[in-house]
């Protein structure tokens, strides 16, 4: 304090502040970080990155809803075991070509909807190390059961920043975000995830910048993307219908034009999750409760 009511000059001042807050009030000091880097890839190579750092020669891997199984078949000849379930049969028909093309002996997979606990019941116990989700379906209990004590999880999951005015402005979403569906948001995730005895290790956000040349691409791209204009709370996706739907979507475009087009935010979000006992209230070493 002596130092502060000594300083005089606008350096001495700032030399004050910046030993005092360092990086909260936005000063360097040898305190701050060595080295701050961008995000710099995209989200799924996040993914592969994860697990390219994380498989043994002996890991036992699970990709959940492997779809026409690029990832898998990617990391397979690396592990043990490399085991997929998803419930398209036409995508796990294309996973099984890709696997008998490329001469894999070590890739199993199953067909199956993770939401149904006779499907999931087809995956051995307590068997996998690591596994993953590429915007896929979420973990859930009997799913976890099929991972090892200390495995890990890594998940790419939607943000629910995703395209979100233009939900917004055609009536598909309230002004908040909420808990479900692909706007699961973070703090909802994060305790069940802690009810599965699993806990983060590393999050990441990302988010893009899509771009539609005008109006009518974007209507084209909003009538394929059904999905994505669902909403609970209007009880299940509400497709785009260019008579309901074509004035907020003009709207939109006049708001978000650019000089580069519509502009359309995506939202991405890549969380590692490691297998362990959640404790929800961290005690001091002496604490007994
Ligand atoms: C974005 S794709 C994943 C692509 C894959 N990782 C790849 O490398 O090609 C998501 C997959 O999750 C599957 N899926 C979604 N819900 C599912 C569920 N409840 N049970 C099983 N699979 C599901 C979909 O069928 C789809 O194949």
């Amino acid at each position: 304090m002596g130092k502060f009511t000594q300083a005089t000059t606008s350096e001495e001042i700032d030399a004050d502040l910046a030993e005092r807050y360092g990086d909260y009030a936005g000063f360097t000091t040898a305190a701050s970080p060595y080295l701050i880097e961008e995000y710099g890839e995209d989200s799924h190579g996040e993914v592969k990155r994860l697990l390219a750092r994380s498989i043994r020669r002996d890991s036992r891997i699970l990709d959940i809803g492997c779809g026409p199984g690029h990832t898998l078949c990617r990391f397979a000849p690396e592990v043990d075991e490399a085991w997929g379930i998803d419930e398209d049969e036409a995508l796990l028909a294309g996973a099984k070509a890709r696997v008998t093309a490329l001469g894999l002996s070590n890739v199993s997979l199953v067909h199956g909807n993770i939401e149904h606990e006779t499907d999931v019941a087809q995956l051995p116990d307590d068997y996998f190390d690591i596994a993953y989700c590429e915007s896929g379906p979420n973990l859930n209990a009997a799913l976890a059961r099929k991972l090892t004590n200390d495995a890990l999880f890594f998940q790419e999951i939607g943000g629910h920043y995703s395209g979100y005015q233009l939900h917004e402005v055609m009536g598909r979403k309230p002004y908040t975000y909420y808990a479900y569906g692909d706007d699961y948001n973070d703090q909802i995730l994060l305790s069940d995830m802690a009810a599965l005895d699993l806990v983060p290790i590393s999050v990441k956000h990302y988010f893009y910048d899509w771009y539609f040349r005008d109006v009518e691409h974007l209507e084209a791209h909003v009538k394929q993307v059904v999905w994505q204009l669902g909403d609970w709370r209007m009880g299940g996706p509400l497709p785009y219908d260019p008579v309901r739907d074509r004035t907020a979507l003009e709207l939109y475009a006049r708001y978000n034009t650019t000089a580069k087009g519509i502009r359309m935010q995506e939202h991405l979000r890549v969380f590692a999750w490691r297998r362990a006992r959640v404790h929800y209230y961290p005690a001091a070493p002496n604490f007994s409760p």
